[in-house]
């Protein structure tokens, strides 16, 4: 039975704007590739993971038995959502990295039930998964407008349709995948698309015990260790390189004084791999590490202190019942 949103109204087609063509895409991942390469130690930035392949393989590591965070969120969303769709007032939902938006229904459910849901904006990078989610979640709830952003969120954010009473939503842990320096960039950027009254739902990991941490990133099933390998693959087929995948291994390991997980892919032996596209070759030792991925692990008493730096005025916490993941609801406050 679809949720119906206005009431007596029909299915509204989903709208899709476009800001990463492919000339962008090529240009940036070349940028990333070129500078990542020739560092030391070697990086490559996590945006490029999430290709169709790479957001089917972290559907999959959401059901993982070892990664909670999923269903930690998922928990604290459904007992807090009446709080969160009363103090949001919100009558738009914009949701940054919304991959499959599946966790945004339990949102986007007690929002219509105030009857005031008109809009859902999924923004994010991966073109097909969101295309998918706008159609499923038209279709799903009538008379809701959706209208998708496909676009990187640390450069268009600016392309986010005006109006509306917003609740901007981050979640997944995904705040955790920024330093902490462009973490703050990133923060401020959001917030100057709010104005003030917007909400701001933001999820994040805390830190725990070291040995359930490195579980949910290095799983037995190797589904984790397929989405860090998928990375090469984006790099060869887009930029005709010839990465063998089955000579990098996945590592995950906790930096105990940053207090985040690191990704990592060790190359099993001394190889030299060749970049087509950018006329570049590189060699690696064998047992030379590249890092992928930071999953930075968060301290509740230390986020409120983070969003008051951007304007952002926290108004509740919310942790699981076993304190493994923390909600925060925060306003954009009046005057800045
Ligand atoms: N919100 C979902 C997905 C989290 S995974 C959940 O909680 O399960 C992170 C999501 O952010 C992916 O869907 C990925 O495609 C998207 N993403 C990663 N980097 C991005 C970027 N730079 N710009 C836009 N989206 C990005
Ligand atoms: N936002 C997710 C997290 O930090 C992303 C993620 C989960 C991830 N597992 C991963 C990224 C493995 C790279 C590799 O938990």
């Amino acid at each position: 039975m679809p949720g119906r949103v206005v009431p007596g109204s029909a299915i509204v087609e989903p709208v899709v704007d476009i800001h990463l063509d492919p000339a962008w895409i090529d240009r940036a991942l070349r940028a990333d590739v070129a500078e990542g390469l020739t560092s030391q130690p070697k990086e490559l930035p996590p945006k490029w993971f999430y290709d169709d392949r790479g957001s089917e393989l972290f559907d999959q590591i959401t059901r993982l038995p070892g990664y909670y965070p999923t269903r930690r969120e998922r928990e604290i969303l459904e007992r807090e959502v009446d709080v969160i769709a009363e103090r949001s007032g919100a009558d738009t939902v914009v949701e940054l990295g919304s991959g499959t938006s599946e966790k945004t229904r339990i949102v986007l459910d007690a929002l219509a039930a105030t009857g005031r849901l008109r809009r859902y904006v999924p923004f994010d990078n991966s073109e097909a998964t969101l295309r998918n989610a706008a159609a499923e979640l038209a279709e799903a709830y009538e008379g809701l407008a959706v209208h998708g952003v496909v676009g990187d969120f640390e450069h268009h954010l600016g392309h986010i349709p005006d109006g509306g009473c917003r609740l901007m939503m981050l979640l997944g842990g995904t705040i955790g995948n920024f330093p902490p320096a462009p973490r703050k960039d990133f923060l401020a950027s959001v917030a100057a698309t709010m104005v003030p009254g917007d909400t701001f739902l933001l999820g994040f990991d805390l830190v725990k015990d070291h040995d359930r941490l490195i579980a949910a990133y290095d799983d037995p099933e190797g589904v984790t260790a397929a989405f860090n390998r998928n990375v090469l693959s984006v790099i060869n087929h887009r930029l005709d390189a010839d990465f063998a995948l089955d000579q990098f291994e996945h590592e995950a390991r906790f930096d105990p004084d940053e207090e985040w997980i690191e990704m990592w892919l060790r190359s099993r032996c001394a190889q030299q791999v060749t970049i087509r596209g950018l006329g570049m070759t590189v060699d690696f030792a064998q047992n030379e590490r590249m890092r992928t991925e930071i999953s930075a692990k968060f301290r509740p008493e230390n986020i409120g202190p983070e969003l008051a730096g951007v304007g952002l005025a926290m108004e509740r916490l919310w942790t699981d019942a076993r304190g493994d993941y923390a909600l925060t609801l925060s306003r954009m406050v009046e005057g800045r």
